[in-house]
């Protein structure tokens, strides 16, 4: 990052392309074909080997694979989906796409901010069609505990690891406990290309569905009909355009051959960042050390202990230098869905959106720039 009148010195990530990355990008430019293809194909077959699932289907977005995934779990109009309000809008907005109500749950604490299982099951109704379990900044939340919960009343279980791509529960990788996983491939995600997103199940008719469903239902693709498989096609449902293009998908296939090693990086960084962090008095670390090994470790969370000081401590920051962000506002405390599901009440998950701040974290990140980061922190939230 040169421009420093206009980027803080240490932005919350930062993206380091390989040559080879660039040089894949480029070899696909110069293959003239650049809409979903052979390299789409090909990432496709590698991701799902990768996360030890069937089928993993490449689409445009994390929204657009929540959005398919919720329909392949048959999420309709008066059908209700668990989610909960500690995450991105999208995880809920992708409910209300397919005519749902998004049924906001808490975290277990602000030390664990995943979904809480036993608040789910408080909150399954005769409409409940699906949970959407979201791994909070790349830990595993409950997943084995809201399978068995799910799969005893029939409901689908899906999971958004758009932060957790390669993470694990229990030896098995997160994206794979439920019917479907979401994965994102945005800017600033571990497996980064811009925009991008993936839905990986062992389910042949989601795969059937997702596959279908993200070239506007089409029995036959523009590739099938330039390489020559077919020059006709039907459209047999509603679909969309939620494809992903083939220069994205040469850098995901460029950057998935590093993926193990930067996350390993991002452990070792992590635990000392937490080591670092321990000493900070004021704060809480969310998760447990013995977490680290098994999460991805996307992005650095902590929690001011004491309520009100959030804005204060962020511009103290700002003023060294150093950027932050809420990762996350409640969803049911903004204003589309305050007006819409008035009287949602989740005290910890609010309480967690008016303490949290995000730090500074990327895989190249020195250890004298963490050092930096605590200090200052130490300072800012000491007064
Ligand atoms: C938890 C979570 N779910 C879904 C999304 C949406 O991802 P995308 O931007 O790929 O649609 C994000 C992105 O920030 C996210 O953090």
């Amino acid at each position: 990052m040169a421009d420093t009148d206009t980027f803080p010195e240490l932005p919350l990530f930062d993206l380091q392309l390989e040559p080879e990355d660039l040089q894949a990008v480029a070899d696909t430019l110069r293959s003239g074909w650049l809409t979903i293809g052979p390299r789409t194909a090909e990432f496709e077959a590698a991701f799902a080997e990768h996360l030890g699932a069937r089928h993993a289907i490449a689409v445009s977005s994390c929204t657009a694979a929540l959005h398919l995934s919720y329909l392949a779990a048959g999420v309709g109009p008066g059908d209700e989906v668990i989610v909960p309000s500690f995450t991105f809008a999208a995880t809920a907005a992708a409910a209300l796409y397919c005519g749902a109500t998004p049924v906001f749950a808490e975290i277990v604490s602000r030390k664990q901010p995943n979904l809480d299982p036993d608040d789910v099951e408080r909150r399954i109704t005769p409409r409940t069609k699906a949970v959407c379990v979201v791994h909070y900044a790349g830990y595993a939340a409950a997943a084995d505990r809201l399978k068995e919960l799910c799969d005893a009343r029939g409901i689908a279980l899906i999971e958004d690891v758009a932060h957790a791509p390669s993470a694990e529960l229990g030896g098995r990788k997160l994206g794979t406990w439920g019917l479907a996983g979401a994965f994102s491939f945005f800017s600033n995600k571990v497996l980064s290309v811009g925009e991008g997103g993936l839905v990986c199940t062992d389910s042949d008719e989601v795969a059937q569905l997702v596959r279908s469903r993200r070239s506007h239902a089409m029995t036959s693709g523009t590739w099938d009909r330039h390489s020559g498989r077919t020059d006709t096609y039907d459209v047999t449902g509603l679909g969309f355009n939620y494809r992903l293009d083939e220069p994205r998908s040469a850098l995901l296939l460029s950057r998935l051959s590093r993926l193990e090693a930067e996350i390993t990086r991002r452990r070792e960084l992590t635990e000392r960042y937490r080591s670092l962090l321990d000493e900070v008095q004021g704060i809480i670390v969310p998760f447990e050390d013995a977490q680290v090994p098994g999460s991805s470790c996307y992005v650095i969370p902590i929690m001011i202990e004491e309520d009100g000081r959030q804005a204060e401590v962020s511009s103290r920051l700002r003023e060294r230098g150093i950027q932050t962000s809420i990762f996350y506002p409640s969803i049911h405390r903004f204003s589309a869905y305050r007006d819409r599901f008035p009287g949602v009440s989740l005290p910890i998950t609010e309480l967690a959106s008016r303490t949290e701040l995000t730090l500074p974290f990327y895989p190249h990140m020195t250890y004298d720039d963490q050092d930096r980061v605590a200090a200052a922190l130490a300072e800012a939230v000491a007064r």
